[in-house]
C-alpha cells in the first residue's frame, strides 16, 4: 500500500484528527513562507521586524514589514487545499486545525474549528494599553487615540507568549487525537514545534522538503500541500 493510501485509510478510521499548519500551507496562495529560499527570513532580519524590541525601538521598520504583508494578503486568497480541509471538517473527517499562520485563510475557506497560535494579522491593538484599533489607523501609522502608544497587529512577536486559549485548545486536542497531520511547517519555532510529539495518535508530515524531523513521524508525504490534499481527498471520495 502506498503512503497516500495509508493516510487516507487512517483519515477514514480516525475518530479525532487534528491538522497543524505552517506557512507552507499558504505558499500556493502566493504568500511567501519564512525559511525557504524565497521566504521572508532570507531577505529580512527577523530580529529587526518581528520581535518586541523591533516594535518598541524600531517602529518604522516594524510598521513597514507588517504593512507590506497586510497589503500582500489583500491580493491573495485560500486555495483548494484550504477548502478541502474546510470540507473535511463539515464531513466530520477533521476535528480541528491549529495554525501558525496569521493569514486567516482557514477561516476564509470555511473552517470553523481553528486555533490561531500566532494570532491574526487582521485585527489591531495598541501595544501599550491594549485598546483595539482599525486596520486603516495602523496602515496610516497613527498612534493610539487613548494613550498615544504604537499600534500593532494582533500577531505573536518573538519574545511574546502565545494566546493562552488557542494554545490550550491545540494542546489538548493534539494530545487526545488519533491522527495528527502536520502540513507546511519547518517545525523550527518553539513551542509549536513541540505539539506533534505530544499526541498519543499517529503522526503524518506533509511538506515540500523533508529534513531532520522525518524520524518523528509515522508517515511522510513529500510534496506540495495543495497537491497532496487534493490527492488525499480524491482517495477519500473514491473509496467511500
Ligand atoms: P517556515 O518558513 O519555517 O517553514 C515552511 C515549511 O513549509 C518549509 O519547510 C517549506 O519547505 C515548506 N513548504 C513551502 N511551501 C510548501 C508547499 N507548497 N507545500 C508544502 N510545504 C511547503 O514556516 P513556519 O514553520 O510556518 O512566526 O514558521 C513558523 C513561524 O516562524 C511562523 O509562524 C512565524 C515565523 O517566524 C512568527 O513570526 C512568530
Amino acid at each position: 500500500m502506498n503512503n497516500l493510501q495509508k493516510v487516507a485509510d487512517w483519515l477514514r478510521s480516525s475518530k479525532k484528527t487534528v491538522v497543524l499548519t505552517g506557512a507552507g500551507m499558504s505558499t500556493e496562495s502566493g504568500v511567501p513562507d519564512f525559511r525557504s529560499a524565497s521566504g521572508w527570513w532570507t531577505k529580512t532580519d527577523l530580529q529587526k521586524v518581528a520581535t518586541v524590541d523591533a516594535l518598541e525601538f524600531n517602529y518604522p521598520l516594524f510598521h513597514e514589514f507588517y504593512s507590506m504583508r497586510i497589503r500582500l494578503l489583500e491580493k491573495c486568497a485560500p486555495h483548494e487545499g484550504h477548502h478541502i480541509l474546510a470540507k473535511w471538517e463539515k464531513d466530520g473527517i477533521l476535528h480541528r486545525i491549529a495554525t501558525q499562520n496569521v493569514d486567516g485563510f482557514h477561516f476564509q475557506a470555511g473552517s470553523k474549528c481553528v486555533d490561531e497560535l500566532h494570532g491574526s494579522i487582521y485585527t489591531f491593538r495598541c501595544h501599550s494599553c491594549g485598546q483595539s484599533a482599525s486596520k486603516e489607523s495602523f496602515l496610516a501609522k497613527e498612534r493610539c487615540g487613548h494613550c498615544q502608544g504604537y499600534l500593532r497587529p494582533n500577531v505573536v512577536l518573538f519574545g511574546e507568549m502565545l494566546p493562552e486559549k488557542a494554545w490550550q485548545n491545540a494542546l489538548s486536542n493534539i494530545q487526545s487525537a488519533d491522527l495528527v497531520i502536520v502540513i507546511g511547517t519547518s517545525l523550527e519555532v518553539y513551542p509549536v514545534n513541540q505539539l506533534p510529539m505530544m499526541t498519543k495518535g499517529k503522526k503524518v508530515y506533509i511538506n515540500k522538503e523533508i529534513a531532520s524531523h522525518a524520524s518523528y513521524f509515522d508517515c511522510i508525504l513529500e510534496g506540495k500541500a495543495k497537491e497532496v490534499l487534493i490527492k488525499l481527498d480524491e482517495l477519500l471520495s473514491t473509496n467511500k
